[in-house]
């Protein structure tokens, strides 16, 4: 099978050293091109990428056209695609907020397309991404999202309405982590720690406790009032916490991102 990207920025590198390391693309042949050439010749460097010289060119020899340039931008890679794009071919799109209809519409008919949203973790083969199909899009569509993507992470199958939603929980959401990565350190300072070692031990605690929640069948709360001694500290944390609104505060700010990625598909 022949990938090919268009677009060779954060994500499209991340999916391509996830590919690559993997090892279930080794008989396959990764093509890309990308509008400044530093980031296509690392790529042919390290994972043996092969150049394109245009977005039109990857659209020609690839079965799999992976479209990973911004949602801004597609409005002018589209043309130049539109005729090496054929119906026996498989488009994925990772564009934040552009519906499969979107490129329906600007696709030859009955060309297949499958809308996919990963997120920055996929670096360290820790995404999430969410996978769904347009009208054209087969079982077989879907099966080589899903095989690219499970390269970096957990996949889910999920309806294109509930896409914004994940977006938000699944991907925005992580920036949430590191703010309060952020908070944990700043305390730590306040406390006496220099920074680089406060910043290291709250990431290390935030990790621990995702691996553990992650691992246990229990719910997180249940995993919470474990280290939460009666008459002891931690409890006293957690509760200043709840009576500033931490619980508040995380569900109206993922509501902020759900709504304004709502008001920028309407507008
Ligand atoms: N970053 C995330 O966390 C994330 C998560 C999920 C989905 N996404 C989606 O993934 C897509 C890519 O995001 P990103 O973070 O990887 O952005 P990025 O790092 O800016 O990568 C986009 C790449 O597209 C290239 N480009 C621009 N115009 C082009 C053109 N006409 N033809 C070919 N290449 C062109 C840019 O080249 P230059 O080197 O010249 O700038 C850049 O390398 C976006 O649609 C975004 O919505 C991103």
């Amino acid at each position: 099978m022949k990938y090919g990207f268009i677009g060779l920025g954060n994500m499209a590198g991340a999916i391509i050293a996830g590919m690559a390391a993997c090892g279930k693309f080794k008989n396959d042949y990764l093509y890309g091109f990308n509008r400044s050439q530093g980031k296509t010749l690392a790529l042919k460097e390290k994972h043996g990428l092969i150049p394109c010289a245009s977005a039109a060119e990857v659209a020609e020899k690839a079965d799999v056209i992976i479209l990973a340039v911004k949602p801004q931008v597609l409005p002018e890679v589209m043309p130049e695609i539109v005729k090496g794009v054929t119906k026996d071919k498989t488009v994925i799109s990772i564009a934040a907020g552009k519906s499969t209809g979107w490129y329906e519409e600007r696709l030859a008919k009955g060309v297949p397309v499958v809308r996919c949203m990963p997120n920055i973790n996929a670096k360290v083969k820790a995404s999430v991404t969410a996978i769904c199909g347009g009208k054209g899009a087969t079982a077989d569509d879907i099966k080589i999202a899903d095989g690219i993507f499970a390269s970096v992470g957990k996949i889910y199958h999920i309806e294109e309405k509930m896409f914004p939603a994940f977006g938000a929980l699944g991907g925005a959401s992580g920036a949430f982590v590191l703010l309060y990565i952020d908070a944990l350190a700043e305390a730590g300072v306040r406390a006496g720690f220099s920074r680089p070692m406060a910043e290291e031990i709250a990431t290390a605690t935030v990790m621990g406790s995702s691996a553990l929640a992650m691992d246990s069948d229990e719910h997180p709360i249940a995993l919470m009032n474990r280290v939460c001694s009666p008459g002891g500290t931690t409890v006293e944390g957690v509760c200043k916490l709840k009576e500033l609104g931490f619980e508040t505060a995380v569900q109206q700010a993922l509501q902020a991102i759900i709504d304004k990625d709502f008001f920028l598909e309407a507008n």
